[in-house]
């Protein structure tokens, strides 16, 4: 089992629902340690860098656009095996199908206008989280 870190983003339909508390909450009692949190208005270079991957994606207008609704909040936490675990506690992508108990499945939903708004992003690996992190949190690179 090792121990690794993991970055979570509270999206902006998570923050303007006031759900950051109940997730930090989540996190803390599962045992796991919040190592770095801030409010962050997302850059459009930081949306592209972190989404790499899906910048040619049709829905990453609507992607990016999502995120720059508001303020986020980025946390980095750490601890045994946390990756895979937040990575379950999110649920699934479409808050529609996430089960109840995943932050997703309590606080998302379908949306009328048929948008994705899924309240929250963690890391999907441990490499993933350690590339994220330097997006959000250079200044924890390398500790
Ligand atoms: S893929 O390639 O289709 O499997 O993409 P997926 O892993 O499901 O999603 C990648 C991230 O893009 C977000 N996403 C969206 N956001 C807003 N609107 C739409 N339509 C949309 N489609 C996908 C999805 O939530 C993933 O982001 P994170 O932050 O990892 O949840």
């Amino acid at each position: 089992m090792a121990e690794e870190r993991t970055l979570i983003l509270v999206k902006p339909d998570g923050v303007k629902g006031q759900h950051i508390g109940d997730i930090i909450t989540r996190i803390e009692h599962k045992g796991y340690k919040i190592e770095a949190l801030k409010v962050i208005n997302a850059t459009l270079a930081q949306l592209k860098e972190h989404y790499h991957d899906k910048v040619d994606a049709p829905f990453f207008p609507e992607l990016t656009s999502y995120m720059q609704e508001g303020p986020i909040v980025g946390i980095v936490a750490s601890g045994t095996n946390i990756v895979s675990i937040l990575h379950r506690m999110a649920g699934a992508t479409n808050p529609g199908q996430a089960d109840w108990g995943t932050v997703r499945g309590d606080y998302g939903r379908e949306w009328p206008d048929g948008n994705l708004r899924n309240v929250i992003h963690t890391s999907d690996s441990p490499s993933e989280a350690e590339r994220e992190i330097a997006i959000w949190f250079p200044e924890e690179v390398n500790k």
